[in-house]
């Protein structure tokens, strides 16, 4: 059984999904732990499930290394052989990503590499973009710019607010990243460099 850490910044929309997926009985993967940057609203779905959820905040250490060092021993002890980072709202530093790389997975809202960073559903608006969607990925040591495991594609109404665009990539998303997760813990769907 694949044992999964999640991280999250904020609602957790997408952990409430994978947290959903993983109470079935016939799901590949456990996750094992949830962490966040910060107070996150979606660390309640892990408690709620019983699940150890901590946070780890930057402001705590002298710098991102230090950071991400103290994020991992937290996944270390929980063994998790797959780090999704679904909603973490930070970049994880390159100590970490190369610790964990390319167990280590992202969803990001929008079809990559297009609109990679931090604003990806405001700037795919901006740009008048026709369509945009979400991108499950493994992350590297750059800002969204691993290699493409899944993508799902959503066309852009007119005078649609990015809250509206968002919550309708949303709704791909989360069962993207849950068949992802699935399909990488049955084989299916190889990481790669992963045998
Ligand atoms: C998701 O849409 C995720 O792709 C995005 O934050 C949202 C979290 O939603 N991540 C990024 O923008 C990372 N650059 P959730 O908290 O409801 O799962």
């Amino acid at each position: 059984m694949l044992k999964i850490a999640v991280l999250i910044s904020g609602g957790g929309s997408n952990l409430k999904a994978l947290l959903d997926a993983a109470a079935e009985p016939d799901f590949p993967a456990q996750i094992v732990c949830v962490g966040s940057d910060t107070d996150a609203d979606g660390l309640e779905h892990a408690r709620a499930a019983g699940i150890p959820a901590f946070v780890v905040r930057p402001r705590d250490f002298g710098s991102r290394e230090d950071w991400g060092a103290a994020l991992a021993d937290e996944i270390r002890a929980h063994d998790a052989g797959l780090v999704v980072s679904a909603g973490l709202m930070r970049i994880l530093p390159a100590g970490f990503v190369r610790e964990f790389s390319p167990r280590l997975i992202n969803t990001h809202p929008a079809l990559l590499p297009a609109f990679p960073g931090a604003h990806a559903v405001r700037d795919a608006l901006a740009a008048g973009a026709a369509r945009t969607g979400v991108t499950v990925h493994v992350i590297d040591e750059g800002v969204d710019t691993g290699p493409v495991l899944r993508q799902a594609a959503v066309d852009v109404r007119p005078g649609e607010t990015e809250a509206e665009l968002h919550e309708r990539i949303k709704q791909l998303e989360r069962p993207l990243l849950v068949q992802t997760v699935r399909d990488i813990a049955l084989g299916t769907l190889r990481l790669p460099g992963v045998g």
